[in-house]
């Protein structure tokens, strides 16, 4: 197929784990085009440290791997997705030492590290940057590949999904993207698309994601009617550095892993009092015992100590995390690190089967952006890199069976503007975004109520109103664009976890503080347009 016009076999919208990983897949049979937002890398898949949990170690067991899954998903994870994702844990690390992802060894083996919820050490890691390794090679194989072509900082706007003459939904046929280098929508063809961006973290005022997790993904496939489930279930990250430069820094879990204690001012543990396991118990438990020791006493942080352990131990295992602490001042080879916790993952997204296909016939989505059934009402640590890989290469196979036989995609109108103009308050947009931020930390954070939803959800009408307004009558801008899209994804946050009426995992409400076991389920919402309801 010819690119001149942008039309392409498979347009991937993000650049993360999954969309690389896919697009270097595809690439064998395909002419791919890679469309994200800011620069290839710039993604969340960047930032993490941990590592990808897979069981390699002989004393290791895959039954163990599912049992310490479904453990941290706390009854909601699908048994069937979670025994395919661990069972291709090994093959996942061969493909990505085989792009030449340069992990850490011990000897000839791989070393492996330790994370909460994990009844042993399986996370394969490169030091504390294993996220950086694996976006900088897969990067490196994406731009010397003539089969994929990169449109960087141009920002999906929405998907094109004609209806045939008689008004029946037709199949994914292309989208809108806005180049924000020259300012322009440019439309795309394909009769294939994989939305690959990320989840929505970004939509709290505390987070470890980069700017570029605003959930757009989630709101242009709930635009377009596909189905989304456990919005509720937003992970927040125990540990991230408190220091006001510091803009959520992560602590990544492994400083637990190997031996972090988590303490007060004093020196005092507390996680015993909370389970068993200590430091290691799964995010959710870690995460709101912080809360409650910070509410209760009033404190504006704990401390993660692992000075304990020899300094050259550190420095070895966390060459990022100590450099990073350094130069804020902390030294954590001599004193504990405040820390705090902020929005990390969105366990919920798009639901997918196991091929990442939608509800909407072309249209793919994998990675983050996904409920595919994995993580239940908790993620557990380094499971989720593992999901980006496994679910972008059952997708590339999926569309590989199916493009001989696919049916020419229709192309996108232009774009019309010839209704709009240019903003001339732009800071109502940045307002909005900042009021949507704190109020969803605030009344939407790690212990919810009722009514604390109900407030957030009267602001979000107000705020989605505003935005809509504005896509309507003004030039698109990317502030504008990903306004839109967290106001949408924080409605299905709160409409979710309003259907919730139990605590489990890492949604917990006062008002309703057990769990239920009697109505055990996803919380799935259904968009006004789903082509299941209008079949
Ligand atoms: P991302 O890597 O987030 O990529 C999304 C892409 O989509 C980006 O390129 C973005 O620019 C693009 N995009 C978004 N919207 C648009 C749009 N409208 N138009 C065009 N492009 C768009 N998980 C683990 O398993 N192990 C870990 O150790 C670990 N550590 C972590 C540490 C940190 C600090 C963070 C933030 C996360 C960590 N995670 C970890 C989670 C994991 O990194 C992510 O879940 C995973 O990388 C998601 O990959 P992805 O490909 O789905 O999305
Ligand atoms: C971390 O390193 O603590 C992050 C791991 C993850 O989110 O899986």
């Amino acid at each position: 197929m010819s690119t001149s016009d942008n039309t392409f076999d498979v347009l991937i919208v993000g650049s993360g784990a999954s969309g690389l990983n896919l697009a270097l897949e595809l690439s064998e049979f395909a002419r791919v085009a890679v469309i994200t937002k800011s620069g290839l890398h710039e993604s969340n898949t960047y930032y993490a440290q941990g590592g990808i949990a897979a069981v390699l170690d002989e004393h290791d067991s895959i039954k163990s791997h599912i049992q310490d899954t479904l453990d941290a998903g706390a009854g909601l994870c699908d048994p069937d997705v979670v025994r395919t994702v661990v069972e291709s844990g090994r093959v996942a690390i061969e493909k990505l030492t085989g792009y030449g992802v340069k992990f850490t060894r011990e000897g000839d083996e791989l070393h492996l590290t330790r994370e909460g919820g994990h009844s042993h050490r399986r996370v394969v890691h490169a030091a504390d940057a294993t996220g950086k390794a694996i976006e900088l090679t897969l990067e490196d194989r994406v731009r010397e590949n003539a089969n994929i072509h990169i449109f960087e900082h141009h920002n999906a706007i929405d998907l094109y999904c004609p209806r045939d003459k008689n008004g029946v939904r037709g199949s994914v046929s292309g989208l809108y993207a806005l180049d924000t280098i020259e300012n322009k929508v440019k439309a795309f063809t394909a009769p294939f698309v994989v939305l690959a961006t990320g989840g929505v973290s970004k939509v709290y005022l505390y987070t470890s994601n980069p700017d570029v997790a605003t959930g757009d993904g989630i709101a242009m496939a709930w635009r377009a009617g596909c189905r989304v489930a456990n919005m509720e279930f937003t992970q927040f990250h125990p540990t991230c550095l408190y220091h006001p430069k510091a803009k959520s820094f992560l602590v990544s879990e492994a400083v637990r892993g190997e031996g972090g204690l988590l303490t007060l001012e004093n020196g005092e543990r507390f996680m015993d009092k909370y389970d068993e396991r200590g430091e290691l118990a799964p995010r959710d438990i870690v995460a709101r015992a912080i809360d409650d020791q910070m509410k209760r006493k009033g404190l504006d942080c704990v401390y993660i100590d692992i000075s304990h352990k020899p300094a050259e131990f550190i420095q070895e295992h966390f060459p990022t995390i100590y450099a990073r602490c350094l130069s804020f001042g902390f030294d954590m080879t001599k004193e504990p690190l405040p820390v705090v916790p902020a929005a990390h993952y969105t366990c919920g997204g798009v639901m997918v089967d196991a091929f990442g296909r939608t509800d909407i016939e072309g249209l793919y989505a994998i990675g983050e952006v996904t409920y595919t059934g994995l993580h239940g009402a908790n993620r557990m640590a380094s499971n989720s890199l593992l999901e980006c890989l496994v679910y972008s290469s059952a997708a590339a196979t999926d569309i590989q069976t199916r493009l001989n036989n696919a049916a020419p995609a229709k192309s996108p109108p232009p774009w019309d503007e010839s209704r709009v103009t240019d903003s001339d308050e732009e800071i109502v947009i940045s307002h909005n975004w900042d009021e949507l931020r704190r109020f969803m930390w605030d009344y939407v954070g790690i212990v919810r109520t009722t009514k604390r939803l109900q407030r957030a959800q009267t602001r979000i009408d107000m705020l989605q109103i505003e935005a809509e307004e504005y896509y309507g009558n003004f030039r698109v801008t990317g502030d504008l664009l990903e306004l839109r899209n967290l106001t949408v994804s924080a409605e299905l946050i709160v409409r979710s976890a309003m259907k919730r009426k139990e605590s489990r995992g890492l949604h917990y409400t006062r008002d309703h503080p057990e769990s239920d076991d009697a109505n055990l389920g996803p919380t799935v919402l259904v968009p006004r347009n789903c082509p299941k309801q209008e079949s």
